[in-house]
């Protein structure tokens, strides 16, 4: 199955790609850690990201399509992905067609942004893993240490309060108009994301048709 989860920054794309990776056995492709660790690594393309990523706008297509399109040609990624975070923009999602990508389904999680705001202050991040927890609603188990690896989780450069508002506009502007893409494939299905992350994987589960 390859699956695209739609959202705004923070509806629960990445919490919701963990938990369908771990139930289907594919892989989560999530362009923003593959960005993050580009920027941790210092390598070119990450000094190349870093800025848009620090001021909450989108890197440059041409980038993000090409390491998009080297990480669906690994092996993992045989038998199908999930893509978090990536289409972005209309550009994105006409080189995936372009790529002979078949999506099966493009999942939207819509979450209110009064809510949202409040969720990215709570976020924290494993450094090493990017295992993503909340301190109210997913809490590691030990404060500040990840359950995964034993990394340090902390809180991303970008969830800062004024960096998300401009991740929300750019969201608006430049993603939004994927609904309308996809709906028009008749693929789109959208699921009201909940307060607490098991009642919306229940719902995500639902809407793939995947018994929980
Ligand atoms: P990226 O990493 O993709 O960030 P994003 O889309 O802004 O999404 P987030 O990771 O912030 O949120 P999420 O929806 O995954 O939510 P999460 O599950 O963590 O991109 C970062 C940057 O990289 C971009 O700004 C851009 O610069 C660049 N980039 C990446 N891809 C690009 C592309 N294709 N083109 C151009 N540029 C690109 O959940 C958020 C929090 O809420 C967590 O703490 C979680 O525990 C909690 N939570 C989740 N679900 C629930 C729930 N149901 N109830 C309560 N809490 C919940």
């Amino acid at each position: 199955m390859n699956l695209i989860l739609l959202g705004a920054p923070g509806a629960g794309k990445g919490t919701q790609a963990e938990a369908i990776s771990a139930k289907l056995g594919i892989p989560q492709i999530s362009t923003g850690n593959m960005l993050r660790e580009a920027v941790k690594n210092g390598t070119e393309l990450g000094l190349r990201a870093k800025a848009a990523m620090d001021s909450g706008a989108l890197v440059s297509d041409d980038i993000v399509i090409g390491i998009l399109k080297d990480r669906i040609a690994e092996p993992d990624a045989k038998n199908g992905y999930i893509l978090d975070g990536f289409p972005r923009t209309v550009a994105q999602a006409e080189a995936l067609d372009e790529m002979g990508v078949q999506i099966d389904k493009v999942l939207e999680i819509h979450v209110a942004n009064e809510r949202i705001i409040a969720r990215m202050s709570g976020r924290r991040v494993c450094e090493k893993c990017g295992a993503s927890y909340h301190i109210e609603y997913k809490p590691t188990t030990k404060p500040g240490i990840c359950d995964v690896c034993g990394g340090a989780a902390v809180q991303r450069a970008d969830d800062a309060p004024e960096t998300v508002l401009s991740r929300l506009e750019v969201y608006e502007e430049k993603t939004a108009p994927l609904k309308d893409y996809y709906w028009e494939t008749g693929k789109l299905v959208t699921v009201e994301g909940q307060e607490e992350v098991a009642d919306t994987t229940k719902l995500v589960f639902d809407a793939l048709g995947i018994n929980g």
